[in-house]
């Protein structure tokens, strides 16, 4: 009988690493579909003979259409569910993958770029939400932050195979490999169980009990967390309509899009743009030098998002943000230094370098997985799919505008005032981290949204 329930436990456990690892396949190819464009870029100026304008459209129509693709999934979770929501982003992965490398011309390209943006922009807002419905309370942020991990290894994977083709130029092959993870995570999502939350919220309470009997270690625990979510399922109103009448709601908006402006403006994605040109400034002239280099940019934010998963539940979310930002602050304030005192010597440009790095490893160790972790617990379950698609479709406007800005604010402010005005935004986010932002380790869910619906300072709503 003992071993059976020891048994029964082990299972379930696989079961859920199993469910979460599915599901942090969609970050994968979120972040393959971020890291592609840098290395394909070159080969289709050559090939289709594009203008400056035209490679900016190719790039940035990915992040159009992952904002439209946020807004859009936030009914589509809500009506058809997560688990559907996630096979609608599979199918437009593998149709943009595929449609991008049969691409003829550069308007073609776009229109498989928006595709592939579409699906982003769902995988980008449904997957971090199914983890947080899926996890157990005690590892929900190291299991949301293996979503995180998954982008990383993305960007990375991205990033070699373009070094990989980069030889022979076949830019078809760098954007058409792509098509097998998209496969893959199509299979894998036929395997996923529904969203116990979302199943209760349409009131088929049978099915949530029987999803949360194979996820949790027993069947009590399964029963406290449905009751759980009954209780918060008494609140009537949803989505807009909430947020018309609720100002708690409004707060909790409020903070997932203050969350999500404080992620794109660590300036994160500038480096992830630009990695090469900021070698280049920073004197690095060989282009084979900048692409090993973008290499290693990639590597670090996969490595160092092992720290964040050490330490989320651990040391919990607000002092693993204060500590990430002010490691990205000093590096970038350093960096922004040494181009300023424009020293040419190999040591400066090494110690450049490693400033840009000790940049990443504070992304990657906080705000990259942290704010994904924090949107997808905030908001109440009544607006939750309102209140995420806000605060993701909020990620990847802030997103086009960090990344539509960095050239120009290169040429009209200089370098290092470019990147001392990124320093002065990590210091602010320490403060706001300080007075605003929650601890939400280790309590559940529906805590958080009680304390929310109470009108507790929004700091305060995790104890
Ligand atoms: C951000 C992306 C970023 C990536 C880098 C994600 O959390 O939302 O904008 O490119 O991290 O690892």
């Amino acid at each position: 009988m003992l071993s059976n329930i020891h048994k029964n436990r082990t299972s379930n456990k696989a079961m859920t690493l199993f469910v979460c690892f599915l599901a942090a396949l969609a970050g994968l190819l979120f972040g393959l579909d971020i890291g592609v464009i840098a290395g394909v870029l070159p080969f289709i100026a050559k090939d289709f003979n594009v203008t400056v304008q035209e490679q900016e459209w190719i790039v940035s129509s990915m992040m159009f259409g992952a904002a439209v693709g946020a807004i859009g999934s936030g009914w589509m979770s809500s009506n058809m569910g997560r688990k559907k929501s996630l096979m609608a982003g599979a199918i437009l992965f593998v149709i943009g993958s595929l449609w991008s490398t049969l691409a003829i011309n550069p308007l073609m390209l776009i229109s498989a770029r928006i595709i592939l943006g579409l699906a982003v922009g769902v995988a980008s807002y449904t997957a971090p939400l199914y983890l947080s419905e899926i996890a157990p309370e005690k590892i929900r942020g190291s299991m949301i932050s293996l979503y995180q991990l998954m982008i990383t290894m993305g960007i990375l994977t991205a990033y070699l195979s373009d070094t990989a083709f980069s030889h022979t130029g076949s830019w078809r092959w760098m954007l058409g490999i792509i098509t097998i993870p998209a496969v893959m995570l199509l299979i894998g999502v036929f395997f996923l169980p529904n969203s116990p939350r979302w199943l209760a919220a349409k009131g088929n309470f049978r099915d949530a009990q029987r999803v949360l009997d194979r996820l949790r270690d027993t069947s009590e625990l399964a029963k406290i967390e449905l009751n759980e979510i009954r209780e918060s399922l008494k609140i009537k109103q949803s989505g807009w309509k909430l947020f018309q009448n609720n100002i708690n709601f409004r707060r909790a908006v409020f903070l997932g899009v203050l969350l999500q402006v404080m992620q794109q403006f660590t300036g994160m994605n500038v480096i992830m743009y630009y990695a090469p040109k900021i070698f280049e400034i920073s004197g690095i002239n060989n282009t084979e030098q900048q692409m090993w280099g973008t290499v290693i940019v990639g590597l670090v934010n996969v490595l160092a998002t092992f720290i964040a998963i050490g330490l989320v539940d651990r040391w919990g979310r607000k002092p693993t943000l204060i500590l990430g930002f002010l490691v990205m602050s000093t590096g970038i304030g350093i960096l922004g230094t040494i181009l300023h005192m424009n020293i040419q010597s190999l040591s400066a440009q090494y110690f450049a370098i490693s400033m840009l790095l000790l940049f990443i490893v504070g992304f990657a160790m906080s705000a990259g997985p942290l704010i994904w972790v924090l949107c997808s617990e905030i908001q109440p379950l009544k607006g939750r799919d309102f209140g995420i698609t806000v605060s993701t479709a909020t990620n990847w406007i802030a997103n086009m505008i960090v990344g539509a800005t960095f050239l120009t604010m290169l040429n009209v402010l200089g370098n290092a005032l470019t990147f001392w005005i990124y320093a002065m935004l990590n210091m602010v986010f320490i403060f706001l981290t300080i007075i605003l932002i929650p601890e939400t380790k280790n309590v559940s869910l529906e805590h958080i949204e009680r304390n929310l619906m109470l009108g507790k300072k929004l700091r305060d709503i995790g104890q």
